[in-house]
């Protein structure tokens, strides 16, 4: 086997960018780095984190083994993609700071913060650098983060692969247009926290009628998996699927109507649009 096909084996893939910076190395920007330099794409030498205290820069040295600071315009002349991914509240401060100099003309800026428009960005910058909007969610951390896209202004094709190609390092990623952006902060962004309360309840559920709490837990989390893979793989609607389970004065009609009963479809559609609602007021101005 030659060199090329071992590392494609290995699910190397060549980055289709020279060098990065990470801006806000915290919980996501790092599961980010992580997932790059476990597909290779990115090296010390072709990476770069900051964060706004030199104690974090410090922790990021010693686990990542990858250069950070706290003070980058340095590290700007040479990058050509940024990807930010500081809190809400910090975006203003470092689009702020990129304007006031060192940023390269043609940097490509992907943010990953919620509530940041394009329109904001790029007016915030004042230049006709490249901008993407992209919304990921925890589970990049384990490789299957389910990430959205969008270009503005100055965005090619070119640059929309870039970051794709960035969030496909961590699971799947694909284009949408920016007035979606507060549904998926809500389903994507958020979703995983909803996952999670529901699992603990059905997980109660089990203990109830006598499993031990982490067999009950274990049995919930593979049965989930499964069931979202079949709807990824089959391609069938969910309700098709739970139909074929559910026998006639069998148990499973007993369950579910009981869920119906407390309203499960509207309880978790109508707290979706809750968060929507939220996502939508993200980063404005407190009056
Ligand atoms: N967590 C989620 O579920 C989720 C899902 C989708 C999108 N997001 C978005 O991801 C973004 C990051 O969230 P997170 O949970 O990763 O936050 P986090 O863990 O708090 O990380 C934020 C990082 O930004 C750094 N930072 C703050 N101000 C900075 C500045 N001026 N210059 C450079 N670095 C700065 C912080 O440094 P210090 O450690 O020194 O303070 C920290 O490393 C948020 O905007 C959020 O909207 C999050």
């Amino acid at each position: 086997m030659g060199k090329e096909q071992a590392k494609q084996q290995a699910g190397v893939v060549k980055a289709n960018f020279k060098k990065l910076g990470v801006i806000g190395a915290g919980v996501m920007g790092q599961a980010l780095i992580q997932g790059l330099m476990r597909k290779q794409m990115v090296t010390p030498n072709t990476l770069w984190a900051a964060a706004k205290t030199e104690a974090s820069c410090q922790k990021i040295r010693e686990t990542l083994e990858i250069p950070a600071f706290s003070n980058y315009s340095a590290q700007l002349a040479d990058t050509d993609v940024l990807l930010l991914c500081v809190k809400p509240t910090g975006i203003k401060g470092v689009l702020e700071k990129l304007k006031a100099g060192g940023l390269k003309p043609d940097t490509l800026i992907i943010s990953i913060v919620a509530g940041a428009t394009i329109e904001t960005m790029e007016s915030a910058l004042g230049s006709q650098n490249p901008v993407i909007r992209a919304m990921t969610n925890t589970p990049c951390t384990v490789g299957q983060a389910m990430t959205t896209i969008c270009g503005g202004t100055h965005a090619t094709e070119a640059h929309l692969a870039i970051a794709q190609q960035i969030f496909e390092a961590v699971g799947v990623c694909m284009p949408l247009d920016e007035t979606h952006f507060n549904a998926v902060t809500s389903l994507a962004g958020s979703g995983p926290a909803y996952v999670f309360l529901i699992m603990e309840a059905l997980a109660d559920g089990g203990v109830r009628v006598g499993l031990p709490r982490d067999a009950a837990l274990r049995i919930v989390a593979q049965t989930l998996l499964g069931a979202a893979t079949m709807v990824q793989q089959s391609g069938r609607h969910p309700a098709a699927l739970r139909d074929d389970v559910t026998t006639p004065a069998g148990c499973t009609i007993g369950a579910l109507l009981t869920m119906e009963d407390g309203k499960i479809r509207s309880v978790l559609a109508r707290a979706v649009e809750e968060a929507t609602k939220i996502a939508g007021n993200l980063g404005k101005e407190k009056k």
